[in-house]
């Protein structure tokens, strides 16, 4: 459970600040448009990890909700497990967001928010300490978020989608605003996570190596309307090294140029 196809996807916005320049009735029809995807096929299997990348403001976190079913596409569609995507599925998709934990809620109670359906109270509590034991925050169980440091919360966040065993999970810039080790850290936790649980999972990064480290499949789109540049499988066996991987360092170097960076360290 878990494949995902976008057919044909394109979004387009109003552009609220060309409307205002040229409201006036002198503009081009089109003036007041905002094309943000165009024309996206993208097929992602059951269990795998796709890392997409793209220029800032490129359509990537457009395309993720879209999927998760916060926004409708302009044309095409989105299909999970055959399904057409119409509206937010909580039991069907997680959305990890770096800042997704309730602030007036405990680690414990955040974590707790995701086995709520289940029937009996031991259940749940057994499910919920094996996901904090998980992402090691035991002793941590009462604390509000607050307390907890930016890579405590991010674990945090991480069992609380492990308690909700969603069939898709979908990061946005799930390291954004990590220290380096941090980041690390939390990427081995994801890699490790998805290993773990199999889930398909759709990671958008700004980081090359995140994506190359990470995915089974980087996907890279082009500036807005994002179209996709490069689909491609990562058969590369883990853990990853780009030393001892030349076909990963060159694919590496190859991604960095695309993106308009020529000399790559
Ligand atoms: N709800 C909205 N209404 C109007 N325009 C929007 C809306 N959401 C996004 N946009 C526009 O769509 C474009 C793409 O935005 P999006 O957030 O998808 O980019 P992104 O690739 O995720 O960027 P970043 O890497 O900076 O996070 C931007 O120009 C943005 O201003
Ligand atoms: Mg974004």
């Amino acid at each position: 459970m878990g494949h995902i196809l976008v057919d044909s996807i394109s979004k387009e916005y109003p552009n609220r600040r060309k409307q205002a320049r040229w409201g006036n009735g002198s503009g081009s029809p089109s003036s007041g448009i905002l094309p943000v995807l165009s024309n996206i096929n993208l097929e992602v299997g059951d269990g795998e990890m796709v890392c997409i990348l793209g220029p800032s403001g490129c359509g990537k976190s457009t395309l993720l909700r879209i999927i998760a079913g916060f926004e409708t596409p302009t044309t095409g569609s989105v299909l999970i497990d055959g399904q057409l995507v119409v509206r937010p599925s909580s039991d069907n998709i997680f959305v990890f967001q770096s800042n997704g934990l309730l602030p007036w809620m405990t680690v414990w109670e955040n974590v707790e928010l995701g086995v709520r359906k289940l029937p009996d109270l031991r259940s749940r509590e057994r499910k919920v300490a094996e996901q904090i034991e998980i992402v090691e925050l035991e002793g941590f169980e009462h604390h509000y978020p607050y307390q907890l440091s930016g890579g405590m919360q991010r674990r945090a966040e991480l069992a609380r989608a492990l308690a909700i065993n969603p069939n898709v999970m979908i990061m946005d810039e799930p390291f954004s605003g990590l220290d380096f080790l941090t980041h690390m850290k939390m990427r081995e936790e994801v890699v490790n996570m998805h290993i773990f649980t199999g889930k398909t999972t759709l990671v958008v990064t700004h980081d090359i190596d995140d994506a190359l480290i990470m995915g089974d499949r980087i996907v890279v789109l082009g500036v807005c309307p994002a179209q996709v540049r490069l689909n491609l499988r990562l058969d590369f066996p883990r853990p990853r090294d780009f030393q001892k991987l030349p076909e990963l360092n060159k694919l590496r170097q190859q991604i960095f140029l695309m993106q308009g960076v020529t000399y790559a360290v």
